[in-house]
């Protein structure tokens, strides 16, 4: 058995890849793909531990708030909207100015520069000043010299609103036409025509909610005015660099002078892309104004109703199929709800519109997508970026084809898979996407019959369906829905990265690179590519904090593709240093520089081996250069921002899951029992960190798509604004059985280490929850009489209350 194989086992069998990981710390060699298992392994394809893994377990990983304080600071606390929509009149801080330790408040009118934020859309304001637009907004900060005191000093600022009539739904805003940013229409074929001369035809509407990032570590910013007027900013941020501009603009200085640093995150899931900027806007503010350096961490209730959230979408659609259940048209409208300004938003909804096909060919298909405002949290990044709100709608209308047509859901989605099938008129294939890019690297063809075989999906299937007829309250469901994820920022100038790398006179390495740990394993990974380029053991090799005076210009790490574009730059920045180390080996030997190689510890060339320390000594003293930067930028890409046609995507990761769920039919309760994935990550940099991110992002779906329900009351103010009431998933829903196997192919496109990118892309799989439930509940219904079939009106979240009304126990 390989390790690949036992990192495969269930939860059930033996093996757990954490305890693997930590295992391989001795280096146990792995072979999955080829790098054979030589006495000295290289790094990549190893299930290395995570490089924070130690020190997060026993506590020594610094977060922000874990820092030593710099004397005199001071403390920040937001002053927020209690109202929708409404003309702020006034702010009166008296009360809170004459609490103890109070220091003072920070406004609108104390910021040095642009008083609105250097977002994309300009649509921002630092702090609120003439209006509020959501239950929440940031007014202002008061400072005090404690957290506490500030937290308690700014519940006594007296705010002046004058209430307007707010906007909760994205469905009213559309009516009104009020929108963050134009709609977007991807258009083809003819999909009126097609419709009209459909077999079969379906409609209808619904909806997906929200979800709140819950990343562990809260929103946190740091900034310490330095000499003239020269600032360090410590900000737990997915996007350095964003934050360093952001912070410039706000105060009215070059960027030169503001330096963000970021040793990593405590999670941020998307919620850190852009919005960590805003604290750190606030706190530099604060920090301007009294001369102080100013912390201001948010508490977990503020968290909640100042951030934004996954954009809730609503849905109309109608599509057209034929009798084996393909599609032949399909007409879509998604309103977006983005909240009160645009933030991410333009490409969120992009990202949905290029993922409502999924995995499938829609031959005559019109996507409408509307960004509409709110007056809620401005909704941003959250893992998948639109994607899961694109793929659930198709999936979603795939099941009830199934349901309606009483066809097996899976035979269904195979029939409507890309293929090299030809069209009907001859003119091209079913193998290119609505926005006009083709899929050359589609494996789902084979990953999904091998899924199908692996978790004995018909036989469960039969056995399930003859399960249900013996019960009263129970249903089981289950359904296998695959992945095609587009992996590359849309925004094609942000597919740039770049990267550090120093090697010291003891031949140890240092690397730095634009990208940020999140937890996800980014430098774990980023040192594994380093270490087998110059040839050392993965101890040697050292990732340092984000640094925006180290690697400038970075983009935010997202999109998944921190370590194919950050990998890249490192390995090109190793790789220069091994040159020059090549070649001045060879001039001492006399050879040429491709007979020279770097492999466990040792150059070697046709006259002998020398340790890389040695020669990275003799190298040193003979002025050879011992550090270098790399640059990488991803190839192949480009598209039309307006017609949203092109080539977005260097290459699409792919996967597929099975899953198997009872509900309670009297209670609405449900519980996920089985799953089964097997999942497309190329050739694994580490296996160990890459099953996590499987494991990680599925459960995060699942609880997007059945407990973590966001609830804005009437007023507009968010209800479920801590644990006590907004229910992630815990250790006890993860399914006890919960089976992950790799595919075992490399990227076909040139990717760093022939892997693809795993951040986003299973979250997606969780879809198949949904769809699961869904099937339970159609074999809840009464059994013969199916005149009148109707879809399955699940909302999403699936809590009980939302089960019990599309069983129809509760209205709806
Ligand atoms: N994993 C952990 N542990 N924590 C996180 O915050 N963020 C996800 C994913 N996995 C996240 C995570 C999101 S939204 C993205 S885009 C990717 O990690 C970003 O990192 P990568 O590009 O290096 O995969
Ligand atoms: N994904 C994540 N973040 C982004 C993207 C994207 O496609 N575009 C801009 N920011
Ligand atoms: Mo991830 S939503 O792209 O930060």
């Amino acid at each position: 058995m390989t390790a690949r194989d036992e990192l495969s086992l269930s939860r059930d069998g033996v093996a757990d890849p954490v305890a693997v990981a930590f295992d391989a710390v001795a280096e146990r060699p792995l072979s999955p793909h080829g790098h054979s298992a030589a006495a000295t392994p290289r790094a990549l394809g190893h299930p290395h531990a995570h490089e924070s893994a130690r020190a997060q377990v026993a506590g020594n990983a610094s977060y922000i708030d874990d820092l030593p304080e710099l004397k005199g600071t001071l403390y920040a606390a937001p002053i927020l909207s209690k109202v929708a929509h409404g003309r702020l009149n006034g702010v009166d801080a008296a009360a809170a100015l004459a609490m103890p330790g109070v220091r003072g408040v920070v406004l609108s009118a104390d910021i040095p520069g642009d008083n609105m934020l250097a977002a994309f859309a300009h649509d921002e304001p630092v702090f609120a000043f003439d209006t509020v637009q959501h239950v929440g907004q940031v007014i202002g900060v008061v400072v005090a010299e404690s957290v506490m005191q500030a937290r308690r000093a700014a519940r006594a600022v007296q705010v002046d609103i004058a209430p307007l009539p707010a906007v909760l739904d994205p469905r009213e805003a559309h009516a009104a036409k009020s929108y963050v940013l134009p709609p977007v229409f991807v258009r083809r074929g003819a999909p009126d025509e097609a419709m009209a001369s459909a077999p079969h035809r379906l409609s209808g509407r619904f909806e997906t909610g929200g979800q709140e990032h819950f990343y562990l570590e809260g929103q946190i910013a740091y900034a310490l005015p330095l000499e003239q007027n020269q600032w360090w900013i410590h900000s737990s941020t997915q996007h350095p660099g964003e934050v360093q501009h952001w912070v410039a603009h706000a105060l009215g200085i070059d960027n030169h002078a503001v330096t963000v640093q970021c040793r990593r995150m405590g999670g941020g899931f998307g919620g850190k892309e852009t919005q960590a900027g805003h604290l750190a806007v606030w706190s530099a503010v604060a920090a301007h104004k009294f001369g102080a350096p100013v912390k201001l961490r948010l508490d977990r209730d503020d968290d909640f109703l100042v951030t934004g959230k996954r954009h809730p979408f609503a849905y109309d659609y109608e599509v057209g199929f034929d009798a084996r259940g393909r599609i032949t048209a399909l007409v879509l409208s998604m309103f977006v709800n983005c909240g009160f300004s645009a933030d991410l938003s333009g490409p969120v909804a992009d990202r949905a519109v290029f993922h409502c096909d999924n995995a499938y060919f829609l031959e005559n298909v019109q996507v409408a997508s509307y960004r509409c405002k709110t007056n809620t949290q401005s909704h941003t990044a959250f893992r998948g970026f639109g994607g899961p709100q694109g793929v659930i709608a198709i999936e979603r209308i795939l099941g009830d084809i199934a349901s309606a047509l009483g066809l097996d859901a899976f035979d269904v989605r195979m029939a409507n898979l890309y293929s090299d099938e030809p069209l009907a008129d001859g003119k091209g294939r079913r193998d290119t996407t609505h926005y006009q890019m083709r899929v050359e690297d589609n494996i789902l063809h084979e990953l999904m019959p091998q899924l199908e075989q692996s978790c004995n999906y018909r036989a469960r299937a039969a056995e399930i369906a003859a399960w249900n007829q013996q019960q009263t309250a129970l249903r089981r469901g289950i359904a296998i829905t695959p992945v095609k994820f587009g992996i590359s920022f849309t925004a094609t100038l942000f597919n740039q990265a770049g990267a550090l790398v120093h090697v010291y006179t003891d031949g140890s390495v240092q690397v730095n690179h634009g990208g940020t740990e999140m937890g996800q394993g980014l430098n774990t990974k980023v040192a594994q590519i380093v270490a087998d380029e110059l040839g050392v053991s993965l101890a040697r090799v050292l990732v340092t904090a984000a640094d925006t005076s180290k690697v400038p210009n970075a983009s935010a790490t997202a999109a998944s593709s921190g370590t194919d574009l950050n990998g890249r730059a490192a390995q090109f920045a190793a790789r220069n240093i091994r040159d020059n180390l090549a070649s001045f080996v060879c001039g001492l030997d006399a050879c040429g520089a491709g007979e020279i190689s770097f492999a466990g510890g040792e150059v070697i060339s046709p006259k002998g081996r020398r340790s890389f320390d040695e020669v990275v000594k003799e190298a040193y003293a003979n002025r050879i250069q011992l550090w270098s930067d790399g640059f990488y930028r991803t190839p192949k890409i480009h598209y039309d921002k307006t017609t949203l046609t092109g080539r977005p995507f260097f290459y699409f990761a792919y996967g597929a899951a099975c899953t198997e769920v009872v509900i309670d039919t009297l209670t609405g309760e449900s519980r996920v029992l089985k799953v089964d994935i097997l999942h497309d990550v190329g050739h694994s940099i580490n296996p160990a960190i890459d099953i996590g991110q499987i494991e990680g992002g599925f459960i995060q779906g699942m609880g997007w798509l059945t407990t973590e329900e966001l609830v804005w009351k009437a007023d507009g103010a968010l209800a479920t604004h801590a644990p006590s009431t907004y229910k992630i998933p815990a250790t006890g829903d993860v399914p006890e059985h919960f089976r992950i196997a790799l595919w075992p192919e490399a990227n076909r496109e040139d990717n760093v280490g022939g892997s693809k990118a795993v951040g986003e892309p299973p979250f997606m799989l969780a879809v198949s929850v949904y769809e699961a439930l869904r099937h339970a509940i159609v074999a809840a219904r009464p059994q013969g009489g199916s005149a009148a079939w109707t879809p399955v009106a699940l909302q999403a979240p699936a809590t009980a209350e939302s089960v019990l009304r599309a069983l129809g126990r509760l209205p709806a």
